[in-house]
């Protein structure tokens, strides 16, 4: 495991949190490279012997040292904007293993991911197909297109992050699906490469994810009668990982039971993970600014809020809270709050704690979703981010100042 306590100090491998704070300042991200490249292992293992690629999902975290580190381990990505895919790049990322998804995007992303040349842009809908024509048409370029198609799966997991629900705004309809590809088939500024799915994130159990699988083989014959072939299958991330008591089954059941439908055939499968890869391999470290007794509960003021880790605000997520080092302060039951002004900025509730002010906190499996979705609400400087190897660490993202906050404002003459 890659954050363990050693003599009492909890660690980044090899790498004590304590000395992470002080030389880095606190709050802080604390990623782990060791982490993320056994959780990586774990995919590349499960889909050696046929034709896969892992798509990163950059959403998760988009640090360019962690884009670095995955790509060259060989993973694609699977990428949501612009932005995005200049992240990418600049991470000496392979646009040729890039897949674009999402429900809008815009003209000039559009023609952004075909000068780079990437390998697919998912089409969520028919004006899509039709927007992502006209440009190919205007820069004398074929688009590679695949259709997300929404396989109405429950994924039973929070209604934020299930995406593959009819009422969901992702995806075309499967009953839709073959009329897309034939009008796509049709179109000499567009080629079909493949299809995708993507029913939700933080699944627990590999049923749902399979079922998508076996609905997505199932268009994919269809479409074959139709004559129209496709190069790759992606099935989208959505693989969950511990936060706290969920009973996961091992990404290799989830594979499994895809591969097994899949054996025999030729297409590529894509598979893009996001959280599954990052998530566990990172922690939010933060300093208690002092404790507080209230009248109905007592709280642990700290100095990171939910401008950086806003996921137990909008999802009631659950994320572990550790002391980095076993004091001897007295044991209560706490809620972890930030100094931000919303009755929402919680990091944690109801914990068991030891700590007093100027202790340490390290908020676990905060590698996913926490700076990607961090912001600057009341005026907060994004806090930096450190990548850990061994028995070194990286600053790969300085702290913000609070003059770049305004830097590029400007008051009436
Ligand atoms: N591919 C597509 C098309 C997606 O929409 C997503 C996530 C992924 C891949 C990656 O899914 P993952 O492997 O990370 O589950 N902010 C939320 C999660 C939103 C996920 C949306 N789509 C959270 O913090 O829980």
């Amino acid at each position: 495991m890659s954050f363990e306590y050693h003599s009492g100090r909890l660690h980044a491998e090899e790498v004590a949190l304590d000395d992470i704070a002080r030389r880095h300042g606190t709050p802080c991200y604390v990623y782990s490279r060791a982490a993320i490249e056994s959780a990586y292992r774990e995919y590349s293992a499960a889909l050696a012997g046929r034709p896969a690629l892992i798509a990163y999902s950059v959403k998760a975290n988009s640090n360019l040292a962690v884009l670095a580190l995955i790509s060259r381990l060989g993973a694609g990505f699977d990428i949501v904007s612009g932005g995005e895919l200049k992240r990418v790049i600049a991470a000496g990322g392979d646009p040729r293993k890039v897949v674009f998804s999402g429900v809008g995007k815009t003209e000039d992303e559009i023609a952004l991911a075909l000068e780079a040349g990437i390998l697919s842009l998912n089409l969520e809908s028919g004006a899509e197909l039709e927007r992502v024509d006209a440009v190919a048409a205007r820069l004398g370029k074929v688009a590679p297109v695949a259709f997300r198609v929404n396989p109405d799966v429950d994924a039973r997991t929070h209604p934020y992050i299930s995406t593959g629900l009819k009422q969901n705004k992702f995806g075309v309809a499967y009953a839709e699906a073959e009329k897309l590809y034939r009008d796509a088939a049709e179109r000499p500024n567009v080629k079909i490469v493949g299809i995708g799915c993507h029913i939700g994130s933080q699944l627990t159990r590999a049923g749902p994810f399979v079922a998508a699988a076996e609905r997505m083989l199932a268009l994919v014959q269809q479409l074959d009668t139709a004559g129209i072939t496709l190069e790759h299958i992606d099935l989208g991330g959505g693989i969950g990982i511990r936060y706290h008591e969920e009973r996961l089954e091992p990404i290799g059941a989830f594979l499994d039971g895809a591969l097994g439908m899949l054996a025999g055939r030729k297409e590529t499968l894509i598979v893009d993970p996001g959280r599954s890869l990052v998530g566990n391999a990172g922690v939010l470290l933060t300093r208690v600014e002092l404790v507080k007794h209230g009248e109905a509960k007592n709280f642990l003021v700290v100095d990171a809020a939910m401008n950086d880790l806003i996921r137990p605000a909008l999802y009631d997520a659950w994320h572990e809270v550790r002391p980095v080092r076993k004091t001897g302060a007295p044991q209560g039951v706490y809620d972890v709050v930030g100094p931000v002004c919303e009755s929402g900025d919680f990091l944690a509730r109801d914990r068991q704690l030891a700590a007093m002010a100027g202790d340490l906190l390290a908020v676990m499996s905060a590698g996913a979703y926490a700076m990607t979705m961090s912001s600057n609400y009341n005026s907060r400087p994004r806090a930096a981010e450190v990548l850990v190897d061994g028995r070194a660490d990286f600053l790969v993202r300085e702290r913000e100042t609070v003059e770049e906050l305004f830097a590029k404002e400007r008051v009436l003459p």
